[in-house]
């Protein structure tokens, strides 16, 4: 059954509720209950006369029907929704409003619809209504129901909930496992003012939304790759006009975004967690290859998209399971000026006019959608930067998958991937780079050969590597800490981290400057000179590129302000407490929880909720004094610390002068979280204590308290200073805090640098314990590579102890295609990819597994290798086959460098043929551009005779006399008609007698298959 769901009214910014507009359509995309799995979420907004439309739909996945249910806006509840403390008229309730509670977390509900809301109540986060029933058991927790008002009919509210320090075990489930939008409401302390005007003592607020594109600091967060949110403009009506005419024939469910008008697309995508903020400008068939590279946890699209005949674009981004969320657009689409607050405020090098509309539009959307996200707290980002497709090779999305660069394209596993054999990185950010980096190489040879001196240098100086990477170990992800700060999070932990960090960074510029000055001292040899002296410049020219003076104040203030001891002291209480707490937790749940139970829960296990203000209470818990701070962090510290320790001093006094009085020994001045201040004594001292104050507040058999109004005094005293030193701390911090974002560009500048570093020493491991070679690469276009290995498939063999044969690679003037044939499993498709993988690990900086290298710059790097059925999307082998050649013959250049394994394999033999032949017919005299191409058409090397600039190479079997065979790897010029398909069967373990039929039929084909 499917259940209507309304659609709420919801205002971005607060405005008087008389600017609410009277005429208003929603619409809500239901899934057909056949296609359960397929849930759109909908919402929209309009408000006044400068009506803007917002509407955020969350696709989970699409396809499916679409129905649309229009709901009139008499029907909604309207009102007072600025703010989120103004109530919505309770729904459903013929009697009652809800209690407090309950009504917030339902405006909240409608307010939000589209997200999931957690509410915090005292120590846990809850679920309501029909959140509680949907996912509870998604987030395998119980489920429970609670009473709206005690003693009314209406039914109990279904809940659910979980302690608040497990928010991020459950925002994982449910944002990164279910691709949910979560509104986290939190509970804010009501001032005195309003709480004696009748106000509830917390008034509950929706602090954020977290999106799989949003994510901030959660700690289920890969460290090692960016978690970024892209938003695509495209003008849809240059696009709508496409579509109508070149649907394909024959079918229209076929989607290649080559079918659609050539139009500029204007891409922009963040990361919020490390600032990261980057545009580009490309076409629309260049869109998949560009957001397979950008691997989007989120994307952001305009609503028009949503429509039908927009579908198929939606689609092609849908099939490589894109999460994607439809924003209505905004009347007045913001401008570049716009964006300017949301940056970092010491950007200086950020110039408007670079970006092209399509990044500004797309620029515009993103950062629209994430100020409401993050609703109203700030963000800086770092300053844009242009992705300028012309400086980068591209590398597309088939080769991406095809080449194993990220992950494998069997089960996309990480292991095994070309990533996973480099990821020698010690940081969390340099691996972040390194991935950046590997999925756009440069193209700028000055770019490439200054990472590659800089590797080089790494390889040559063990030393200066080994301090380098020692010293990287100890270093923090300082681009993820600061962005915690301009959200204002952060703690005294991170400011510690930071601190670390830059001095850290200190000691590696000294590192790199020693290096520097004692190469110096070594005379220049002049056969070399350009190239040494172009090599004894990278270090210093790095170094420069540090910024440390500022930040090492910062380091040296937080160091002098916070005490580590009493820090992971205070984090040892915290363990302990979170400890008892999950005891606790279950049993509340277990219970109708809510406030009321929370109270009931003993008293040390009473959470302490965090988003409220510390109160006198929260000074004095009983426990040793734990301070963050050390005492000298300011002068008013410096002073309640006096007062402070006076004021101990006057307590020792007291409890010894009250010892005496009544001659009680055992007499102890303590605090208790239920009898607050008190003289404990024990034994005989009690009658004596007893007989001066008669009215004790707690007794046993052999202990008993009284109040002693001396130190009721000197302990309201005591809690008024802890409280004044704790609100001093929390100041000093909100400095440190604010000084984190005054320096927090230089800092950025200086992780990236680090990143740079961290990545050369990976190639330099990695070059040393593989024997890669420094490459030479030029502006020309040929491939020169002698003795060529697969870096993966080597290391998989040398763990088996066996050993990779090398192979050449001379394409260029003489050669620019080689058509390869040979038996198989003889190694044509790692030799196709090994070359594809030497260029694209070349024009990233790194060192290449060859004897020599010699490689002209390549723009875009295609591969059509291996078939993977998309029958979902109705598209068959062939046709995926024929979509992906498609896209080669049309868009690779002359300076491309193209693998193709056999294409036309997934129909006969005739078509097979004939349409290989014709793919190589246009590489050789249309596109011009580098191509390996194996086959096992061996009709293919006869029909390309003609191609003067075509060679054609092999790979065999050696057999022995007594059956036993084995594969050379090795190329050899020829061509080679024996496949050897039977051996692999055999070794497969077909059964022998298949294996003997196949023997004979194959013999009878002969004849006829000779000329294939
Ligand atoms: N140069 C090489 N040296 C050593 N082993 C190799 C080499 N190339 C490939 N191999 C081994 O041979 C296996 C098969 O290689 P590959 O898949 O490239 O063969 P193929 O010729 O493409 O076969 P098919 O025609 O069946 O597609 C690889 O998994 C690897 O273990
Ligand atoms: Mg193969």
């Amino acid at each position: 059954m499917l259940a209507v769901r309304r659609v709420p009214f919801r205002r971005l910014t607060p405005q008087p509720s008389s600017c609410l507009s009277t005429r208003h359509s929603y619409s809500t995309f239901l899934a057909s209950p056949v296609l359960a799995a397929t849930r759109r979420e909908t919402f929209a907004l309009r408000i006044g006369q400068h009506s803007q439309v917002l509407q955020w739909h969350q696709v989970v996945q699409i396809r499916g029907a679409k129905r649309q249910v229009e709901v009139d806006l008499d029907d909604l509840p309207q009102g007072a929704i600025d703010n989120g403390l103004e109530r919505l008229p309770a729904q459903d309730d013929e009697d009652h409003e809800y209690p407090p509670l309950l009504q917030e977390v339902r405006n909240n509900m409608l307010k939000f619809s589209h997200c999931v809301v957690l509410t915090r109540v005292g120590g846990f986060y809850e679920l309501y209504f029909h959140h509680a029933d949907e996912y509870a058991p998604l987030l395998n927790i119980k489920k429970t129901k609670r009473k709206a008002v005690r003693g009314s009919k209406r039914p109990a509210v279904p809940m659910a909930g979980f302690p608040a320090y497990q928010l991020d075990r459950y925002l994982k489930i449910l944002v990164q496992d279910l691709n949910k939008h979560v509104a986290i409401s939190d509970e804010f302390l009501n001032d005195a003012v309003s709480k004696a005007k009748g106000e509830p003592a917390y008034t509950r607020r929706v602090s954020r939304i977290v999106t799989p594109g949003t994510l901030i600091d959660e700690h289920f967060m890969d460290p090692w790759e960016n978690n970024y949110l892209l938003s695509i403009h495209v003008d849809s009506e240059v696009l709508g006009k496409g579509g109508a005419v070149k649907e394909s024939p024959g079918t229209q469910s076929v989607s290649s975004m080559l079918n659609f008008p050539r139009t500029e697309v204007g891409l922009a995508w963040i990361d919020l967690s490390s600032g990261d903020f980057l545009t580009q400008s490309t076409d629309i068939a260049s869109l998949p290859s560009a957001v397979a590279r950008i691997k989007p946890r989120e994307i952001v699209l305009d609503s028009i998209f949503q429509e039908k005949e927009h579908l198929r674009m939606v689609s092609i981004l849908q099939e490589d399971g894109h999460v994607i969320t439809f924003q209505d657009p905004l009347e007045q689409p913001l401008t570049i000026s716009d964006w300017v607050p949301m940056l970092a405020d010491v950007v200086e090098d950020f110039d408007a006019a670079n970006f092209s509309a399509g990044e500004v539009a797309a620029g515009g959307s993103l950062l629209h959608y994430v100020k409401h996200q993050l609703l109203g707290s700030t963000t800086r980002l770092q300053a844009p930067i242009r992705h300028q497709a012309e400086d980068h090779m591209s590398i597309d999305k088939n080769s991406l998958r095809a080449l194993e660069i990220r992950t494998t394209i069997r089960d996309n596993n990480h292991e095994g991937s070309l990533l996973h054999a480099l990821k020698k990185t010690v940081t969390k950010s340099g691996t972040r780079l390194l991935t950046q980096r590997l999925s756009a190489p440069s193209m700028s040879l000055s770019t490439i050969n200054d990472r590659l001196d800089l590797v080089e240098e790494m390889v040559d100086y063990p030393q200066l590597r080994q301090d380098v990477i020692a010293l990287l170990g100890q270093t923090f992800d300082s681009l993820r800490i600061v962005t915690k700060f301009t959200v204002g999070r952060g703690d005294a932990d991170d400011l510690m981290e930071l601190s670390k960090t830059i001095f850290t960074t200190s000691e590696i510029v000294h590192v790199l400057r020693d290096h520097s000055t004692s190469r110096k001292s070594i005379l220049i040899d002049p056969e070399n000179a350009t190239v040494e002296l172009r090599r004894r410049n990278c270090l210093p020219s790095l170094e420069k590129r540090f910024e440390l003076m500022k930040p090492l104040e910062l380091a040296q203030r937080i160091q002098e302000a916070i005490d580590e001891e009493g820090l992971s002291e205070f984090h040892r209480i915290e363990n302990d407490e979170a400890a008892e707490m999950v005891d606790a937790a279950q049993d509340v749940l277990g219970r109708e929880a809510g406030e009321e139970d929370l109270k009931a829960l003993p008293k040390k296990l009473q959470p302490k909720p965090h988003m409220l203000a510390p109160s006198v209470k929260g000074a004095t818990d009983g426990r040793d004094d734990v301070w963050i701070m050390r005492r000298s962090a300011s002068k008013k510290l410096k002073q309640l610390h006096e007062i402070l320790d006076s004021l101990t001093e006057e307590k020792t006094h007291l409890e010894q002068q009250l010892r005496l009085k009544f001659c009680a020994q055992s007499l102890t001045l303590k605090w208790t979280p239920n009898l607050a201040h008190i003289a404990h004594v024990k034994g005989k001292d009690v009658a004596r204590v007893a007989a001066h104050y008669p009215k004790s507040l707690s007794s046993s058999k052999t202990t008993r308290s009284f109040q002693i109004p001396e130190w009721t005094q000197l302990g309201a005293r005591l809690d008024e200073t802890r409280y004044r030193i704790r609100n001093e701390e929390q100041r000093v911090l909100g400095e440190l805090r604010e000084e984190v974002i005054q320096n927090l560009v230089k800092i950025r500048r200086n992780a990236a640098v680090l990143d740079e570093l961290d990545v050369a020493c990976t190639f330099a491991i990695l070059a040393i314990d593989n024997h890669f070679i420094r490459p030479i690469l030029n502006a020309g276009t040929a491939h020169n590579i002698v003795g060529g290995r697969h870096p993966v498939v080597e290391a998989g063999l040398a763990d088996g102890g066996r050993k990779f044969a090398p192979n050449d690679c001379l394409l260029g003037d003489d050669e620019r295609i080689w058509l390869i044939t040979g038996p198989n499993m003889a190694g044509k498709s790692t030799y196709l990819r090994q070359n594809a993988l030497i260029s694209i690990l070349a024009q990233t900086g790194s060192f290449v597994p060859a004897s020599y290298a010699e490689i002209g710059l390549v723009d875009k790097v295609f591969s059509r290798v291996g078939s993977a059925d998309n029958l979902y999307q109705e598209q068959s082998t062939f046709m995926i086959e024929m979509l992906e050649t498609a896209h080669i013959l049309k868009e690779a250049t002359p300076r491309s460098f193209v693998i193709m394994d056999e294409v036309g394999r997934g129909t006969t033999p005739e078509d097979g043929i004939a349409v290989g032949y014709a793919c190589l017919h246009y590489l050789y005299h249309v596109n011009q551009c580098r191509t390996l191409f194996a086959t096992h058409f061996h009709a293919l090397t006869d029909l390309t005779k003609g191609f003067e600039k075509l060679g054609c190479y092999c790979n065999d079997v050696a057999e022995e006399p007594d059956g036993k065979f084995s594969y050379v790897h090795r190329l050899r010029k020829g061509v080679n008609r024996q496949s050897h398909a039977l051996k692999v069967a055999r070794v497969a373990g077909l059964p022998e007698g298949v294996v003997a039929i196949a023997a004979e039929i194959l013999q009878q084909l002969k004849p006829a298959s000779a000329t294939h």
